[in-house]
Protein backbone atom coordinates (compact mmCIF):
# COMPACT_ATOMS: atom_id res chain seq x y z
CA UNK A 1 0.00 0.00 0.00
CA UNK A 2 0.96 3.06 -1.12
CA UNK A 3 0.77 6.36 0.54
CA UNK A 4 0.29 9.50 -0.86
CA UNK A 5 -0.35 13.32 0.55
CA UNK A 6 0.05 15.42 -2.15
CA UNK A 7 -2.00 15.45 -5.51
CA UNK A 8 0.92 15.60 -7.85
CA UNK A 9 3.20 12.92 -6.38
CA UNK A 10 -0.44 10.52 -6.85
CA UNK A 11 -0.93 11.73 -10.17
CA UNK A 12 2.20 10.21 -11.64
CA UNK A 13 1.85 7.05 -9.59
CA UNK A 14 -1.17 6.58 -10.74
CA UNK A 15 -0.91 7.78 -14.63
CA UNK A 16 1.39 4.66 -15.02
CA UNK A 17 -2.25 2.26 -14.17
CA UNK A 18 -4.70 1.46 -16.53
CA UNK A 19 -7.13 3.17 -14.64
CA UNK A 20 -8.53 3.37 -10.76
CA UNK A 21 -11.16 2.10 -9.23
CA UNK A 22 -11.83 4.63 -6.36
CA UNK A 23 -12.87 4.24 -2.58
CA UNK A 24 -13.80 7.63 -0.67
CA UNK A 25 -13.97 7.89 2.19
CA UNK A 26 -13.65 10.19 5.52
CA UNK A 27 -11.86 7.35 7.70
CA UNK A 28 -13.25 5.80 10.25
CA UNK A 29 -13.19 2.53 8.12
CA UNK A 30 -15.80 -0.38 9.38
CA UNK A 31 -17.53 -3.17 7.59
CA UNK A 32 -19.51 -0.92 5.05
CA UNK A 33 -16.09 0.55 3.33
CA UNK A 34 -14.54 -2.95 3.94
CA UNK A 35 -17.19 -4.46 1.93
CA UNK A 36 -16.88 -1.38 -0.74
CA UNK A 37 -13.09 -2.42 -0.99
CA UNK A 38 -13.75 -5.58 -1.11
CA UNK A 39 -16.22 -4.91 -4.59
CA UNK A 40 -13.95 -2.63 -5.75
CA UNK A 41 -10.61 -4.85 -5.86
CA UNK A 42 -12.60 -7.09 -7.91
CA UNK A 43 -12.78 -4.79 -10.95
CA UNK A 44 -9.17 -5.69 -11.45
CA UNK A 45 -7.91 -2.32 -11.43
CA UNK A 46 -5.80 -0.62 -8.79
CA UNK A 47 -7.70 0.89 -5.64
CA UNK A 48 -7.37 4.07 -4.37
CA UNK A 49 -8.68 4.37 -1.07
CA UNK A 50 -8.80 8.11 0.33
CA UNK A 51 -9.44 9.42 3.85
CA UNK A 52 -10.24 13.25 4.08
CA UNK A 53 -12.77 14.53 6.64
CA UNK A 54 -14.36 17.32 4.57
CA UNK A 55 -15.20 20.32 6.56
CA UNK A 56 -16.84 21.46 4.12
CA UNK A 57 -19.54 19.18 4.11
CA UNK A 58 -20.44 20.07 8.07
CA UNK A 59 -22.99 22.25 8.57
CA UNK A 60 -22.02 22.14 12.64
CA UNK A 61 -18.70 22.72 13.81
CA UNK A 62 -19.18 20.75 16.87
CA UNK A 63 -20.31 17.91 14.27
CA UNK A 64 -17.03 17.98 12.04
CA UNK A 65 -14.67 18.32 15.43
CA UNK A 66 -16.70 15.13 17.03
CA UNK A 67 -16.64 13.40 13.70
CA UNK A 68 -14.41 9.58 14.87
CA UNK A 69 -11.06 9.48 13.45
CA UNK A 70 -8.57 7.07 13.84
CA UNK A 71 -5.78 7.13 11.28
CA UNK A 72 -3.75 4.87 12.82
CA UNK A 73 -6.56 2.03 13.17
CA UNK A 74 -7.85 2.88 9.86
CA UNK A 75 -4.21 1.93 8.08
CA UNK A 76 -3.95 -1.39 9.94
CA UNK A 77 -7.22 -2.39 8.19
CA UNK A 78 -6.40 -0.84 4.54
CA UNK A 79 -2.83 -2.61 4.96
CA UNK A 80 -4.44 -5.69 5.46
CA UNK A 81 -6.96 -5.43 2.02
CA UNK A 82 -3.93 -5.10 0.12
CA UNK A 83 -4.90 -1.60 -1.28
CA UNK A 84 -2.69 -0.02 -3.88
CA UNK A 85 -3.24 3.57 -3.05
CA UNK A 86 -4.12 5.50 -0.19
CA UNK A 87 -4.78 9.15 -0.52
CA UNK A 88 -4.31 11.16 2.61
CA UNK A 89 -4.76 14.53 1.32
CA UNK A 90 -4.09 18.06 3.43
CA UNK A 91 -6.75 21.11 2.96
CA UNK A 92 -4.47 22.83 0.87
CA UNK A 93 -4.20 19.34 -1.47
CA UNK A 94 -8.08 19.37 -1.87
CA UNK A 95 -8.90 23.46 -2.26
CA UNK A 96 -5.89 24.85 -3.40
CA UNK A 97 -6.77 25.23 -6.67
CA UNK A 98 -9.86 25.77 -9.29
CA UNK A 99 -11.79 22.38 -10.28
CA UNK A 100 -12.36 22.66 -14.41
CA UNK A 101 -16.33 21.41 -14.00
CA UNK A 102 -18.74 23.08 -11.84
CA UNK A 103 -20.98 21.64 -9.68
CA UNK A 104 -23.59 20.40 -10.98
CA UNK A 105 -26.56 20.41 -7.65
CA UNK A 106 -29.59 18.25 -8.61
CA UNK A 107 -32.88 20.29 -7.05
CA UNK A 108 -33.46 16.86 -5.00
CA UNK A 109 -30.61 17.99 -2.71
CA UNK A 110 -33.11 20.30 -1.12
CA UNK A 111 -34.95 16.91 0.08
CA UNK A 112 -34.33 14.93 2.88
CA UNK A 113 -30.96 15.91 4.65
CA UNK A 114 -30.58 18.73 2.62
CA UNK A 115 -33.60 20.48 4.39
CA UNK A 116 -31.60 19.91 7.96
CA UNK A 117 -28.01 20.37 6.32
CA UNK A 118 -27.83 23.73 5.07
CA UNK A 119 -24.73 23.66 2.60
CA UNK A 120 -23.82 19.41 3.32
CA UNK A 121 -24.79 18.45 -0.60
CA UNK A 122 -22.77 21.38 -1.75
CA UNK A 123 -19.55 20.68 0.36
CA UNK A 124 -19.82 16.85 -0.70
CA UNK A 125 -20.32 17.18 -4.13
CA UNK A 126 -17.07 20.27 -4.16
CA UNK A 127 -14.91 17.58 -2.74
CA UNK A 128 -16.06 14.45 -4.61
CA UNK A 129 -15.53 16.89 -7.33
CA UNK A 130 -12.10 18.02 -6.91
CA UNK A 131 -11.36 14.13 -6.00
CA UNK A 132 -12.46 13.10 -9.69
CA UNK A 133 -10.45 15.68 -11.08
CA UNK A 134 -7.32 14.87 -9.25
CA UNK A 135 -7.92 10.81 -9.59
CA UNK A 136 -9.60 10.29 -12.74
CA UNK A 137 -11.47 6.95 -11.52
CA UNK A 138 -13.08 4.70 -13.90
CA UNK A 139 -15.22 3.47 -10.96
CA UNK A 140 -16.44 4.94 -7.73
CA UNK A 141 -17.72 3.06 -5.00
CA UNK A 142 -20.36 4.16 -3.01
CA UNK A 143 -23.02 2.89 -0.49
CA UNK A 144 -26.48 2.92 -0.46
CA UNK A 145 -26.62 3.96 3.28
CA UNK A 146 -26.09 7.45 2.08
CA UNK A 147 -28.61 7.00 -0.75
CA UNK A 148 -29.29 10.67 -1.27
CA UNK A 149 -25.68 11.34 -1.60
CA UNK A 150 -25.25 8.64 -4.33
CA UNK A 151 -28.32 10.22 -6.44
CA UNK A 152 -26.64 13.68 -6.18
CA UNK A 153 -23.16 12.00 -6.98
CA UNK A 154 -24.36 9.87 -10.54
CA UNK A 155 -26.50 13.72 -11.50
CA UNK A 156 -23.85 15.52 -11.55
CA UNK A 157 -21.58 12.86 -13.11
CA UNK A 158 -23.55 12.65 -16.18
CA UNK A 159 -25.12 16.30 -16.38
CA UNK A 160 -21.04 17.20 -16.59
CA UNK A 161 -20.34 14.22 -18.43
CA UNK A 162 -17.64 12.76 -16.77
CA UNK A 163 -16.92 9.67 -17.46
CA UNK A 164 -16.17 8.05 -13.93
CA UNK A 165 -18.81 5.03 -12.93
CA UNK A 166 -20.88 5.36 -9.96
CA UNK A 167 -20.65 1.07 -8.55
CA UNK A 168 -23.96 1.34 -6.10
CA UNK A 169 -23.00 -0.78 -3.07
CA UNK A 170 -25.51 -2.65 -0.96
CA UNK A 171 -25.52 -1.06 3.30
CA UNK A 172 -23.73 -3.53 5.13
CA UNK A 173 -25.41 -4.02 8.70
CA UNK A 174 -24.58 -5.06 12.16
CA UNK A 175 -25.76 -8.57 13.71
CA UNK A 176 -28.26 -5.58 15.52
CA UNK A 177 -29.58 -4.29 11.95
CA UNK A 178 -28.49 -1.19 12.32
CA UNK A 179 -26.61 0.57 9.26
CA UNK A 180 -22.61 0.09 9.61
CA UNK A 181 -21.22 3.92 9.64
CA UNK A 182 -18.30 5.83 11.47
CA UNK A 183 -20.68 7.67 13.73
CA UNK A 184 -21.85 4.13 15.33
CA UNK A 185 -18.48 4.29 16.94
CA UNK A 186 -19.99 7.44 19.04
CA UNK A 187 -23.07 5.44 19.80
CA UNK A 188 -22.71 3.77 23.37
CA UNK A 189 -24.30 0.33 23.90
CA UNK A 190 -27.67 1.69 25.11
CA UNK A 191 -27.66 3.95 22.42
CA UNK A 192 -26.81 1.06 20.24
CA UNK A 193 -29.41 -1.02 21.52
CA UNK A 194 -31.87 2.09 20.79
CA UNK A 195 -31.18 2.12 17.24
CA UNK A 196 -31.38 -1.30 16.53
CA UNK A 197 -34.70 -1.15 18.43
CA UNK A 198 -35.91 1.74 15.53
CA UNK A 199 -34.60 -0.20 12.88
CA UNK A 200 -36.77 -3.34 13.64
CA UNK A 201 -39.70 -0.72 14.46
CA UNK A 202 -39.13 0.68 11.04
CA UNK A 203 -38.76 -2.42 9.02
CA UNK A 204 -42.06 -3.82 10.57
CA UNK A 205 -43.95 -0.46 9.54
CA UNK A 206 -42.79 -0.44 6.03
CA UNK A 207 -43.88 -3.85 5.91
CA UNK A 208 -47.46 -3.29 7.28
CA UNK A 209 -47.57 0.16 4.82
CA UNK A 210 -46.65 -1.88 2.31
CA UNK A 211 -49.87 -3.67 2.33
CA UNK A 212 -52.11 -1.13 3.83
CA UNK A 213 -50.64 2.43 3.34
CA UNK A 214 -53.15 4.31 5.33
CA UNK A 215 -51.05 2.76 8.09
CA UNK A 216 -48.55 5.26 7.76
CA UNK A 217 -49.09 7.67 10.17
CA UNK A 218 -46.29 10.54 10.50
CA UNK A 219 -47.91 11.58 14.48
CA UNK A 220 -47.96 8.87 16.09
CA UNK A 221 -45.02 7.16 14.20
CA UNK A 222 -43.27 10.24 15.31
CA UNK A 223 -44.36 9.48 18.99
CA UNK A 224 -43.53 5.75 19.01
CA UNK A 225 -39.88 6.62 18.03
CA UNK A 226 -39.17 8.93 20.67
CA UNK A 227 -40.49 6.44 22.84
CA UNK A 228 -37.78 3.69 21.67
CA UNK A 229 -35.74 6.58 22.71
CA UNK A 230 -34.84 8.92 19.63
CA UNK A 231 -34.17 12.14 21.24
CA UNK A 232 -35.36 13.95 17.67
CA UNK A 233 -36.89 12.97 14.18
CA UNK A 234 -35.35 15.21 11.25
CA UNK A 235 -37.13 13.45 8.71
CA UNK A 236 -39.03 9.90 7.73
CA UNK A 237 -40.71 10.22 4.47
CA UNK A 238 -40.83 7.56 1.53
CA UNK A 239 -40.01 7.43 -1.71
CA UNK A 240 -40.03 5.70 -5.40
CA UNK A 241 -36.08 5.36 -5.62
CA UNK A 242 -36.27 5.09 -9.41
CA UNK A 243 -37.06 8.44 -9.79
CA UNK A 244 -37.10 10.31 -6.72
CA UNK A 245 -41.10 10.87 -6.60
CA UNK A 246 -42.95 10.39 -2.91
CA UNK A 247 -45.55 7.53 -3.11
CA UNK A 248 -48.99 7.91 -3.23
CA UNK A 249 -50.11 3.75 -3.68
CA UNK A 250 -48.94 1.16 -1.72
CA UNK A 251 -48.12 -1.15 -4.95
CA UNK A 252 -45.27 1.44 -5.44
CA UNK A 253 -41.55 0.23 -4.72
CA UNK A 254 -40.07 2.33 -2.16
CA UNK A 255 -37.89 3.03 0.35
CA UNK A 256 -38.35 4.63 3.61
CA UNK A 257 -35.58 7.19 4.26
CA UNK A 258 -35.21 8.67 8.04
CA UNK A 259 -32.56 10.88 9.92
CA UNK A 260 -32.91 11.07 13.71
CA UNK A 261 -31.08 12.13 16.48
CA UNK A 262 -30.00 9.82 20.15
CA UNK A 263 -28.42 12.47 22.33
CA UNK A 264 -26.21 14.52 19.95
CA UNK A 265 -25.54 11.77 17.32
CA UNK A 266 -27.04 11.57 13.77
CA UNK A 267 -27.97 8.76 12.45
CA UNK A 268 -29.44 8.15 9.04
CA UNK A 269 -30.79 5.30 6.50
CA UNK A 270 -32.96 3.92 4.33
CA UNK A 271 -34.85 0.57 4.07
O1 LIG B 1 -19.76 9.35 2.36
C1 LIG B 1 -18.71 9.90 2.75
O2 LIG B 1 -17.92 9.38 3.53
C2 LIG B 1 -18.40 11.30 2.24
O3 LIG B 1 -19.56 12.05 2.09
C3 LIG B 1 -17.55 11.32 0.95
C4 LIG B 1 -18.28 10.69 -0.22
C5 LIG B 1 -16.24 10.60 1.21
C6 LIG B 1 -17.22 12.77 0.59
O4 LIG B 1 -16.54 13.44 1.60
Amino acid sequence: MKIFKDKHTLQKEILKTKGISFVPTMGGIHKGHISLIKQSKKSKLKTLVSIFVNPKQFNKKNDYKSYPRNTKKDLKQLKKLKINYLYIPTYKDIYGFKPKKKVFLDKFSKKLCGRFRKGHFEGVLNVVNRFIEIIKPRYIFLGKKDYQQLYLIKKHIKKRNIRSKIVECTTIREINGIACSSRNSNLNKKQKKIASNIYYYLCDLKKKIKKNYSLFKMNKIKKDLIDLGASKIDYLENYNIKNFKKIKKTNEKFNLFFAYYIKNIRLIDNI
